[in-house]
């Protein structure tokens, strides 16, 4: 069902600083911060030759990542997300095995303009998964 490796998000205490670790430390292509309020989250894109990382930072008082990194003050990976075809097809055979599904259940735009869904990280091993249709 799953497909390639969309990204990997990592939340940071400091956005700016991580952004440049990326930069300049590890010599990665790195956007420009980008708001994204339907989700809490400012977030900087990484640019890697087989995938992406996003560094994330909450955005907001009601911003999810506020929680984790609460718990994580020096920040730690916060989700990891896979490609799918069919967002519902897939949704509904998770379901079906018996795996919760986050909020309402229905798919929300993501940060690339896509659909996307979050899996509870108890029934994946303590990661939360992202589906996103691409
Ligand atoms: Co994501």
């Amino acid at each position: 069902m799953i497909g390639k490796l969309n990204h990997v998000a990592i939340a940071v205490p400091d956005l700016e600083a991580a952004a440049k670790t990326y930069r300049e430390t590890l010599g990665a292509k790195v956007s420009a911060p980008q708001p994204i309020p339907a989700h809490g989250v400012t977030v900087v894109f990484v640019e890697l030759a087989n995938t992406k990382v996003e560094l994330l930072h909450p955005l907001g008082d009601k911003s999810t990542i506020q929680g984790f990194l609460d718990k994580n003050p020096s920040g730690g990976i916060h989700h990891i997300c896979y490609e799918v075809k069919d967002i519902l097809a897939a949704r509904e055979q998770l379901k079906a095995a018996g795996a919760r599904v986050l909020g309402d259940g229905e798919p929300k735009i993501g940060a690339h303009g896509n659909p996307v869904l979050f899996l509870h990280p108890k029934d994946f091993f303590g990661a939360l998964v992202e589906l996103e249709q691409a």
